[in-house]
């Protein structure tokens, strides 16, 4: 019988003494796919990386056991698993991380060797495993190029079959029996997402506990057969997801996430109704070319928000590369020229956020400039004056002394997204995925001051690419598709998915 894995009390505590999770009682039962929710910084990471032995805990116990729900009684026998990631991932115990920890310039084979230590030694022997793996989660990602030229999306990929496959790389006998996969939909479009969701049900049929955390309550709908909340680093609901009271579920999740006071907020509503723009384009682009993306033919009305739906990978990095002026060998024409830009870019970590500078560099960084005297020295109290300005407009941590790498994946996001909202001078927004990993209320006031950023002066204007096609409708005047490269599409903001869904997979054009 396979066996279920229960924690017990796991408890830890960050460097400055605040419990990152404390005493969470949590357990996965093989066959089911539960789902993990709450707010950015509720602990959501730290339990499953404590759980799977990623990062110390300072209190608490993991085991397997046979009967987990209700707790394990004493004729219940169980195994305790010992600290620490190997212990875990010999008893089967596997996790895709929130932030994707492939070495960038090895492929992903070679990726999947560093894994293998003590292992599989043999590289093709490795090779065909991982192909085997790819193959039966229906995966195309090409093995053998650096993972560092893949987008999000391609490595998530590799990521999710390299742990799926990891007991068998490691050369363990046991099963995968917990694979937890930490916001994997946030780099995807609704119909990747449903596709990972049906690889993910048929890896827990195959007797495998899955665990999920997620935004989306979307997903917890359609997907979750046992919901846990998270908040301030405590368990708030623990509960089979009830499908046939769909509403009251969903409901009690988002009461759990934020407290009483903000479940409306659980609930977006989308807006198409914009003031009428001006009629002369702020952004004129015309056959733009650059790896993926072949023809980047476009224009941004002063005002508009310009949306651009797509499945990644379909030339939107390479997009926002040479809008934001760091692409080197690009082809094409764009007015006006990156000095007029300020950037959100897709991957936070490569160049987004500097990991080991404190909050207020990383809100700055780019601004410092502004800030000298006459001597050329640097004015102290206005930086950080501006810096706290800057936080707290996007709601992002405002303990400007703490290191980026100190907050979870949602806040590290808002520090991005304070930072290019920050800048007054550009008059061209370009922003990927601005709100990936952010939690519910938290996005909605990024929406907010996005939008108002574009309004501030009449010449401004922003292009956003969102894999979320909820956020493309409540942000943009017009949604264009980005296929093969180029715009197969123009929608108005009330365009359907199916509509959207379409030109995303629209069938390539030759000539
Ligand atoms: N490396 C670290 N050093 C110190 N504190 C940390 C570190 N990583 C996380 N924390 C703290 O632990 C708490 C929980 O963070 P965690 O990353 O588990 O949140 P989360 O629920 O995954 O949030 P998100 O939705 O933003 O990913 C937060 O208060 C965070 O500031
Ligand atoms: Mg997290």
């Amino acid at each position: 019988m396979t066996k279920a894995i229960v924690a017990r009390g796991m408890t830890k505590i960050c460097d400055d003494g605040h419990p990152a999770i404390a005493g969470v009682d949590a357990s996965f039962e093989p066959g089911e796919l539960s789902v993990v929710c709450g707010e950015n910084g509720a602990g959501k990471s730290t339990l499953l990386r404590a759980i799977t032995g990623l990062i110390a805990r300072d209190a608490g116990a993991v085991a397997l056991a046979d009967r987990p729900r209700p707790p394990a009684t004493p004729d219940a026998p169980e195994v305790p698993i010992a600290p620490g990631a190997e212990a875990a991932l010999a008893a089967g115990l596997c996790m895709v991380q929130q932030h994707l920890a492939l070495v960038p310039i090895f492929s992903a084979i070679e990726n999947a060797v560093l894994l293998a230590r003590g292992g599989l030694v043999d590289r093709s022997a490795i090779e065909v495993l991982l192909q085997a793996t790819l193959d039966r989660l229906g995966f195309v990602v090409p093995l053998d190029v650096p993972v560092g030229k893949l987008s999000v999306a391609e490595r998530q990929r590799i990521e999710i079959a390299r742990a799926v496959a990891a007991p068998e790389l490691a050369g363990t006998k046991v099963p995968l029996r917990l694979l937890a996969l930490d916001e994997p939909t946030a780099v995807l479009t609704p119909a990747e997402a449903d596709g990972l969701y049906a690889v993910l049900r048929g890896i827990a049929e195959g007797g495998t506990a899955v665990v999920v955390v997620t935004h989306k309550l979307d997903e917890v709908r359609k997907f979750a057969d046992h919901v846990l909340v998270l908040r301030r680093g405590k368990k708030v609901h623990d509960a089979p997801f009830v499908r046939a009271d769909q509403d009251v579920a969903i409901d009690q999740v988002a009461r759990a996430m934020l407290g009483d006071a903000h479940a409306h907020l659980a609930h977006t509503h989308r807006s198409s109704d914009r003031a009428a723009l001006g009629g002369t384009p702020a952004v004129v682009a015309e056959g733009l070319a650059l790896g993926a993306l072949r023809r980047g033919t476009f224009a941004i009305y002063r005002g508009e928000v310009l949306g651009i739906a797509g499945v990644e990978g379909n030339g939107q990095g390479e997009l926002v590369a040479i809008l934001a002026g760091v692409a080197r060998g690009w082809t094409g024409r764009v007015t006006p020229g990156p000095e007029a830009v300020t950037a959100i870019f897709p991957d936070r970590h490569a160049e987004g956020l500097v990991l080991d500078a404190t909050v207020e560099d990383n809100l700055l960084l780019g601004s410092h400039r502004d800030f000298s005297g006459p001597l050329g020295l640097l004015d102290g109290d206005a930086l950080a004056a501006e810096a706290l300005r800057r936080a707290k407009k996007a709601g992002a941590p405002t303990t400007l002394d703490a290191l980026a790498s100190s907050f979870s994946g949602g806040n590290q996001q808002k520090i991005v997204v304070a930072r290019a909202l920050g800048k007054s001078a550009p008059t061209v927004l370009v922003a990927a995925h601005p709100t990936r990993g952010v939690d519910v209320a938290a996005a909605a006031a990024i929406h907010q001051e996005l939008l108002r950023w574009v309004a501030a002066t009449p010449d401004r204007c922003a292009l956003v690419i969102s894999a979320d096609l909820d956020e493309l409708r409540t942000l943009s005047n017009r949604i264009v598709v980005l296929a093969h490269g180029e715009i197969s599409g123009e929608f108005t903001p009330d365009a359907t998915d199916a509509e959207l869904g379409a030109a995303m997979l629209s069938v390539e054009k030759h000539g």
